[in-house]
């Protein structure tokens, strides 16, 4: 049996070209255009998932925003509250009502999207780190409401990966003179690389995974 897939991003042509992509690797998809720190939004899109897909089995809660790069004394305070906005009360959102439908039913697969910013300080990212700590503590949390089901919850902490984000973040740490460079020594890997863990995470060969925080960085945070 295949999978069907519904990709949820703010940008629409964003999540319709994920969809086509994955359409053409021969399985469901559905674009669905939804604001992740919107509460509405969120419940809008699980509900469009189980009806137009069935039963949601695996959830990957992966949507963020990276912000911007400064001092903590310079680190404007808008920028902040967006990023917990996004980062953590999107995951949060997520969270919530996804766990709700399954436990429904008593079964699922929840991976967050948390950083090597959840258990490392950054120079320069203060708003971002804060919030990928708290999606680890999240995650915990949650892997904790959800014990004693088959409901698991766990985290992916990917060290840098070749994208737009980590473009972004670079070339702002190169133009304000912080040396984001020193915090990615290492190359960096592919989106790839992140989605086997993902997909291993999501699988019944996990079952017994829960909580967890699974780091991909090529060994970065271990220097
Ligand atoms: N790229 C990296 O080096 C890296 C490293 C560690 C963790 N991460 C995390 O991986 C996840 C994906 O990042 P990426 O590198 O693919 O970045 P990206 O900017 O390429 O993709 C992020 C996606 O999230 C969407 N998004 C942003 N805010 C949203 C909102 N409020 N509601 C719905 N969708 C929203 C964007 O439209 C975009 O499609 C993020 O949580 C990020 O923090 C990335």
């Amino acid at each position: 049996m295949s999978a069907a897939v519904a990709i949820v991003d703010r940008d629409e042509a964003a999540a319709r070209s994920t969809a086509q992509l994955v359409e053409e690797g021969g399985a469901r998809a559905l674009a669905i255009r939804a604001d992740v720190s919107r509460a509405q939004d969120t419940i809008a899109f699980v509900e469009a998932t189980e009806a137009r897909l069935g039963p949601i089995g695996i959830f990957a809660n992966n949507a963020g925003i990276e912000g911007v790069v400064a001092p903590l004394h310079e680190y404007p305070d808008e920028t902040f509250d967006r990023l917990l906005q996004v980062n953590v009360r999107g995951v949060f959102l997520g969270l919530k009502h996804v766990i709700a439908r399954m436990m429904q039913r008593g079964t699922g697969a929840i991976i967050n999207t948390a950083s090597t910013s959840a258990i490392r300080g950054r120079a320069g990212l203060a708003g971002y780190v804060a919030s990928k700590h708290a999606v680890l503590g999240l995650t915990r949390t949650a892997a904790l409401d959800v014990a004693g089901t088959r409901i698991r919850v766990n985290a992916v902490l990917p060290g840098p990966v070749e994208s737009r984000m980590i473009r972004e973040l670079e070339g702002q740490a190169h133009d304000s003179a912080i040396a984001l460079r020193r915090n990615v020594a290492t190359a960096h890997g592919r989106p790839q690389d992140v989605a086997n863990v993902v997909a291993f995470l999501a699988s019944d060969e996990a079952a017994h995974v829960n909580g967890a925080a699974w780091v991909v960085d090529g060994g970065m945070t271990l220097a």
